[in-house]
């Protein structure tokens, strides 16, 4: 049997916690019996270990994995992590692999990361930190220098679920292992990339982060370019980490909004009072703990460009906005039309359309085939394939190689800052109003006058 990891959960009596990280700890026990981990959670709650204990079943039930709270011990200490006494006392003694999970609002995060020496980390110590990974630019590379005090990079590990996510991951299947796409993963054939994700869910309850963040932050500035880096990355040798995170990082570097252009590249909106599903949903504006002066989107697109031999001219349009209806969430590869479609042959004969939708997984190819009642006009075709369910979530993706301490899934310090870098001048020309906010009414498709990015 694997000798366990001990996971320390600062911030265990918490919402991501009990929602995302420990459901995703109960599919991975489940899925690999062989793996033991101890958890210690962290907070500054007076509960007892039997108050997590029940968090924990409670959770792992969420993932039907009831079977495995057998084999995680558990145990709860009280402690503001803030403090480096308190930090002392819950790090004393541990040893074998063990990883800190910053499960905490992010100046938690950064305030327990001062209060942390080096000499209270047991060796190899894991450091995990979730998003958003600093405000902004500088922030980022402040809060990388405070880690790189405390442990080399590849001990850090800054969370992002969509690089677990199974279409994330499917990209690069597809991309590397056909020589179908491989030659045509380029300026040369591909006309325009979309990356959308689009999302029924309100604000729920959530104004004291969302509204100071925003779409674009809260999505684009993490998830999406993830998801882009990936996308349009060099092949890399391997896909260790090193390889991995350097071909990703290459991309962001070479990220740019789209014509150096912020204002005529974005747009933003926010809802308005509708329903979703049949469920009435307030203004935006008028959500519990909302504050209207400050202008927060709750849906943003922004178009950037690699700038690179293989990319640049190529937009890639990025969107990601909440309470719409029939909400688009996938990765649309627009191929260029044929230069020539012999005479005689009629009809549109417009780029083939490749899609990769997020959840249901699913693949699609739409392109021009001979028509089935007259052959000499040109009809469109799909072949599709319905990929079923990835076996982990993606948190339990980016949380196994956490416990296996492999940060490849994990952002590096540098493509954390890189993200902001990419994004600042957007957020600059929606400070200085050079981009009105539009409206949508909520379980709309989005404002009116915006074109349809399927
Ligand atoms: C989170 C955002 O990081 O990702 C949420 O803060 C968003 O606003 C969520 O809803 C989307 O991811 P998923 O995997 O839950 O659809």
């Amino acid at each position: 049997m694997d000798a366990a990891t001990t996971l320390v959960i600062f911030g265990a009596t918490g919402d991501l916690a009990s929602r995302l990280l420990l459901p995703a700890l109960g599919q991975l026990l489940t899925s690999e019996p062989d793996r033991r981990v101890r958890v210690i959670g962290a907070g500054t709650e007076a509960w007892s270990t039997a108050d997590l204990q029940k968090v924990v079943h409670a959770s792992f039930a969420a993932s039907d994995a009831d079977a495995s709270t057998d084999r995680v011990d558990i145990s709860y200490q009280q402690a503001d992590i803030t403090k480096a006494s308190d930090l002392e006392a819950l790090l004393r003694g541990l040893d074998g692999q063990v990883a800190l999970y910053f499960a905490v609002p992010p100046a938690v995060a950064a305030a327990a990361c001062d209060a942390l020496t080096p000499e209270m980390l047991p060796d190899g110590v894991m450091l995990v930190l979730e998003k958003p990974f600093g405000t902004n630019e500088e922030g980022a590379r402040a809060l990388n220098a405070r880690l790189a005090e405390l442990v080399p990079e590849k001990q850090v590990f800054r969370v992002d679920h969509f690089l677990g996510k199974s279409t994330t991951l499917n990209l690069l299947g597809a991309r590397f292992a056909n020589r179908l796409l491989e030659p045509l993963w380029s300026a040369e054939s591909i006309e325009s990339i979309d990356i959308v994700y689009d999302e029924k869910l309100g604000l729920e309850g959530r104004a004291g982060y969302y509204d100071r963040a925003g779409a674009l932050v809260d999505m684009i500035q993490s998830h999406l370019l993830q998801v882009l880096a990936v996308l349009a990355m060099e092949q890399p040798a391997t896909l260790d980490e090193a390889d991995f995170r350097e071909a990703t990082s290459a991309v962001l570097r070479a990220t740019r909004i789209m014509d150096d252009d912020p204002t005529a590249s974005s747009r933003r909106a926010r809802y308005t009072a509708g329903a979703v599903d049949g469920v009435d949903k307030p203004s935006y504006v008028d959500e519990p703990g909302v504050d209207p002066k400050r202008d927060t989107e709750t849906l943003a697109e922004a178009t950037f460009e690699v700038r690179n031999a293989r990319w640049a001219g190529v937009p890639f349009t990025l969107r990601s906005g909440k309470a719409l209806s029939d909400p688009a969430r996938e990765i649309v590869v627009r191929f260029k039309a044929v230069r020539h479609v012999p005479a005689g042959l009629t009809g549109t004969a417009e780029g083939a359309i490749l899609r990769f939708s997020l959840g249901p997984d699913r693949i699609s190819l739409e392109f021009n085939l001979n028509g089935a009642d007259d052959p000499f006009v040109l009809e469109r075709a799909t072949l599709s394939a319905d990929l079923g369910p990835g076996e982990l979530l993606a948190y339990a993706e980016v949380l196994s190689g956490i416990l296996d301490a492999d940060p490849t899934l994990s952002v590096r310090g540098d493509a954390a800052e890189q993200c902001w870098r990419i994004v600042q001048s957007v957020l600059d020309s929606w400070a200085h109003g050079e981009v009105p906010i539009d409206e949508y009414q909520a379980g709309s498709g989005g404002p009116e006058h915006w074109p349809r990015i399927r």
